[in-house]
């Protein structure tokens, strides 16, 4: 069983990429993760994404780090959503992920484009959304628990940028799959998000 679960920064997908993982024992990616490990090579070698995307692409995407608590940082966070706009970037990454995947006994992998691109034929594909001053509520609680100092406006200002740079980019873009199921966790709480997946993917599988 291949679940796929897409949806802007701070929705919640992530938290519910794990539970669905746990729950039915399968294997799980965070795709962001790639990509912020890009950003953080992209920024130790001091290339410029904009200007040198072909040096980007040809940096060796095996031994990308995807452990270190850095990738976590909001920088890191809006870097990794400019050198995903790449389509060379995205180009070196797609295998990898399309392998995971396709693993023998499936996966559960979330990210922008996992039910458009990387899994179209997954069996279960959920978007989860929640308005932008929610997640940035809740990635701001999160960020201060872990020693940052960013206001609560810039970390909006900056999930709102997320957003824009994401939805707009012409490579893979964070779009719905026309036939991904919706889950707004707005004024859900974790546990309600989780037992919305379940049942969604039960109805789907
Ligand atoms: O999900 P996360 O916030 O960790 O992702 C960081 C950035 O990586 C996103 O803003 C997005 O630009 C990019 N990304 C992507 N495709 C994915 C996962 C993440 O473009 N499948």
């Amino acid at each position: 069983m291949i679940i796929a679960v897409d949806g802007p920064a701070a929705s919640g997908k992530g938290t519910i990429a794990k539970a669905l993982a746990r729950h039915y024992h399968l294997p799980h990616l965070d795709t962001g993760l790639l990509y912020r490990a890009v950003a953080a090579n992209v920024a130790r070698m001091e290339l410029d994404p904009a200007k040198e995307a072909d040096a980007v692409a040809a940096c060796d995407f095996g031994a990308l780090i995807l452990a270190d608590p850095v990738l976590r940082t909001d920088e890191i966070g809006q870097a990794a959503s400019i050198v995903s706009a790449h389509p060379l970037v995205r180009a070196a990454l797609l295998q990898r992920q399309k392998r995971f995947a396709h693993q023998a006994g499936g996966a559960v992998l979330d990210g922008r484009d996992i039910a458009t691109v990387i899994a179209p034929d997954a069996d279960a594909k959920l978007f989860v959304k929640a308005t932008p001053q929610i997640r940035a509520r809740r990635r701001h609680t999160e960020l201060q628990t872990h020693g940052s100092t960013l206001s609560f406006d810039k970390v909006l200002t900056d999930i709102r940028a997320r957003d824009e740079r994401d939805s707009s980019r012409s490579a893979a873009p964070l779009v719905m799959a026309p036939d991904a199921v919706l889950i707004d966790t707005s004024f859900l709480s974790i546990e309600a998000s989780i037992e919305k997946a379940i049942a969604i993917v039960e109805a789907h599988s």
